[in-house]
């Protein structure tokens, strides 16, 4: 089939790649010009394991196609995807809808033939109601249908989440809709992946339940931490626990300084105020925003107090900015909580990541060192804290770290380590639920 994907970001430009290595003709959208530049001379615009690789096998077959210029391919597609950005919106926490609105809009104005409209996008409950009102007034007598299609991509893992997902889901009553969705999904069809068929609106809602669910759990065991460093518990035992429970299973159980991400913090925060305008608030997920936000303010204390409570003059090593591992996003990363706070008592940091400096300048305060790996990070310094879990950080020679700092102390806001063997390496080794050795 041809396909139209409009937003060339991390979802965008992954679930378009994607569907051209399903075989079908893929032309992706975006409005910034340096972006689509970029992917036409094959370099990638964001870091995702395995994309670039993916994108120049289906554009060196033909499948995979950009413009900045939509008209053309809106014109021949059988369906059109919206993958464009659903931010925040400032102030108010709402998803901030005028992108999807902008494409939408933009679609109606080109489309030409029956046209599947299909909202890719995290949008609140009932936007495809909106976006067909919007596309109805501009077209009314076109043929056409929207439909809901949510993303279930992990950054770092977006595209074997989106060739072998748990489940596909699809909102739309429209039966013409259904089997296009079906053809574009057919590779997945034949290997029984579910394809879920649900109204539009139970779509759109599936995505924020399962969003805010897994976020709730995160908060659930970084709590569980808490409680653990209290009473002397092991929070990393306490999750295996639990998680050998089917019911409740291992996966997102792993305490850290707090979700962060371009997903959570927002999906999050918009469920919430769906909710609250529903007249149903989820006070679940309202506790969860605010435990969260609160955690990674807090975790530049746990660094200072491990550091004696006064940090003025000294150097702080921090290994690790991204808000996860095997991505460049700095979205709502707790890096960006926890560097300022930091200086702000004084600290010099000096910080290091394999792929998220670049986005990191962009978003720190001028004053932060970048160092051009870990050891010349760690060199002199007076505390290591461990932010983000990258490969790399979990095999460090641990004699040449010793050599290097000044003080032997290391704050692991990820649990990599084992505490007994850091004692035994000389390092006084501070981590997450988890009492030093
Ligand atoms: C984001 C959210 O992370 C995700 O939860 C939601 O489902 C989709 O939006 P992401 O791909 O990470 O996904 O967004 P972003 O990286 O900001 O990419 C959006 C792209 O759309 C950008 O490249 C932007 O230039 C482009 N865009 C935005 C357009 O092409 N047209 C517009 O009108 C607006
Ligand atoms: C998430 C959802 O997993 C995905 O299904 C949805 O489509 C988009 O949002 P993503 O935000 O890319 O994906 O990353 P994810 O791997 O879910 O991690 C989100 C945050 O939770 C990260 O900050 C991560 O560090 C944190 N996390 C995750 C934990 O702190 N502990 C865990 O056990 C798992």
């Amino acid at each position: 089939m041809r396909v139209t994907m409009i937003g060339a970001g991390y979802v965008g430009l992954v679930s378009g790649a994607c569907f051209a290595d399903f075989g079908h003709v893929v032309t992706c959208v975006d409005k910034d010009p340096s972006k689509i530049a970029k992917l036409k001379d094959g370099r990638m615009p964001i870091y995702e394991p395995g994309l670039e690789q993916l994108v120049a096998t289906n554009v060196r077959e033909g499948r995979l196609f950009f413009t900045e210029d939509a008209a053309e391919s809106i014109q021949d597609s059988d369906a059109v995807f919206i993958g464009v950005g659903t931010p925040s919106r400032r102030g108010d926490g709402h998803a901030d809808l005028s992108y999807v609105y902008a494409a939408a809009e933009e679609i109606a104005d080109l489309m030409d033939g029956y046209t599947v409209v299909v909202t890719k996008s995290t949008v609140p409950v009932g936007t495809g109601d909106e976006v067909e009102a919007r596309m109805r007034k501009r077209r009314p007598n076109a043929d056409f249908a929207v439909v809901s299609n949510p993303e279930f991509l992990r950054e770092g893992a977006a595209i074997s989440d989106f060739k072998r997902p748990d489940r596909v889901v699809v909102g739309t009553e429209d039966e013409r809709a259904r089997n296009v969705m079906r053809e574009l999904y057919r590779p997945l069809y034949l290997n029984e992946t579910p394809i879920q068929f649900t109204s539009r609106r139970t779509s759109e809602l599936i995505k924020y339940a399962a969003n805010a669910f897994l976020a709730v759990k995160i908060t659930y065991i970084n709590e569980m931490a808490d409680l653990c460093e209290a009473v002397g518990a092991d929070v990393q035992q306490v999750a295996r626990g639990m998680g050998l429970d089917n019911r409740i299973g291992g996966k997102f159980l792993h305490a850290g300084p707090g979700y962060g991400g371009s997903c959570f913090p927002k999906d999050t925060l918009a469920l919430v105020r769906t909710a609250q305008e529903a007249r149903s608030p989820i006070r679940l997920v309202e506790t969860t925003v605010e435990v969260n936000d609160r955690r990674k303010r807090d975790m530049s204390r746990k660094i200072i107090n491990a550091m004696g409570g006064d940090v003025q003059g000294k150097t702080i090593a921090v290994l690790g900015l991204t808000f996860k591992p095997n991505t460049d996003d700095m979205r709502d990363a707790p890096a960006l909580d926890i560097i300022p706070a930091l200086i702000e008592a004084g600290a010099h940091v000096r910080a290091f990541d394999p792929e998220g400096m670049h986005e990191a300048r962009k978003m720190l305060q001028p004053g932060v060192e970048y160092a051009e790996g870990p050891y010349q990070c760690v060199s002199g310094a007076d505390a290591i804290a461990i932010v983000t879990e990258w490969d790399q950080f979990r095999a460090l020679d641990l004699d040449r770290m010793k050599a290097a700092v000044k003080t032997p102390l290391i704050v692991d806001l990820r649990n990599i380590y084992n505490p007994a063997e850091m004692k035994a390496k000389g390092f006084r080794y501070i981590s997450i639920g988890r009492g030093e050795a």
